[in-house]
């Protein structure tokens, strides 16, 4: 069995950005610029975005924290979005989910320019990745299609069974292990609340992409031998003698499933980090398309 490490290979991709921006900065060149806007006061939305602004530190990118309070209207939010869309200065900028109620997510994630939206959340961008087209692909499913490919796990003609699809990492992800190329050229099927007889299914898959957000749902019972598992739940779970008062719980029963998987994402260390050093890449590439 080997664990996939998101740990180790995030910390090898952000050192290949820091050494990008130190030949820009070599060049006199201006370095990435990463915004990110936080309306309200969710403690785990507050913790990833201050990892999110930490990452850019560490390579070297220029980075702006917005923070708008829990009861800003969708139009202050449109208004401030339009203020980034139009800043030069600005490569690329995401809006940390989920919003508040009074907010349309759609709406706001619609009104992003998409050649700053290095979330890939606009509906262009979306498109644009389903058809094959070069575009930024959501942190989370591009972070694990990295990790499968630096540990060349081998994905064409296998059965993924994607669990869950939410519109940031289930269904894109079920997208991109069908789409042509590697990783990819999988035959994927996409379970989820409605599906009946699951570890029917999740029994007959070589990998499984996780991304429900219950913890230790996926049981050792309902995984074949040697499949391959990436576990991208990160529920925050009451635990008294943790210093935080919660632990990190992914969606896989690590303890038994491990023993019969052939690679397996721990949590945390697995995609958690990925996602950020991603989210960097993502914002390289914006950087890259604008100048
Ligand atoms: N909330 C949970 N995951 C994400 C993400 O990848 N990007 C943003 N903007 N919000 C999130």
């Amino acid at each position: 069995m080997v664990i996939l490490d998101g740990k180790k290979v995030s910390n090898d991709i952000k050192n290949e950005i820091a050494a990008e921006v130190k030949k820009m900065k070599a060049k006199g060149e201006k370095v990435p610029h990463l915004a990110a806007i936080i309306v309200g006061n969710d403690g785990a939305s507050l913790t990833y975005v201050a990892s999110k602004v930490k990452a850019c530190e560490r390579v070297g990118f220029e980075s702006t924290m917005i923070r708008m309070s829990n009861t800003t209207s969708e139009i202050e939010l449109l208004d401030k979005i339009d203020e980034l869309n139009n800043n030069p200065d600005i490569d690329g900028f995401i809006i940390q989910l989920p919003l508040p109620k009074q907010i349309d997510t759609q709406k706001v994630l619609m009104a992003v320019d998409p050649d700053k939206d290095v979330d890939g959340f606009h509906p262009m961008n979306f498109g644009k990745m389903a058809l094959d087209m070069s575009t930024f692909i959501p942190a989370t499913p591009f972070g694990i299609l990295e990790l499968l490919d630096r540990y060349n796990v081998e994905t064409k003609g296998k059965h993924t069974v994607v669990i869950g699809r939410s519109h940031i990492v289930g269904r894109p992800m079920s997208i991109l292990m069908g789409r042509k190329g590697f990783p990819g050229n999988s035959t994927v099927t996409v379970t989820h609340s409605h599906t009946k007889n699951i570890t029917q299914i999740t029994s007959q898959a070589d990998i499984i992409i996780s991304a429900l957000g219950v913890p230790n749902f996926l049981k050792a019972e309902m995984v074949k031998d040697d499949a391959v598992i990436i576990d991208v739940g990160i529920t925050r779970v009451a635990d008294e003698n943790s210093p935080k008062g919660y632990v990190i719980t992914g969606d896989v029963d690590f303890e038994n499933v491990s023993k019969k998987a052939s690679f397996i994402t721990p949590v945390p260390g697995g995609v958690g980090p990925m996602t950020i050093a991603m989210l960097l890449k993502n914002t390289l590439l914006a950087r890259e398309l604008r100048h």
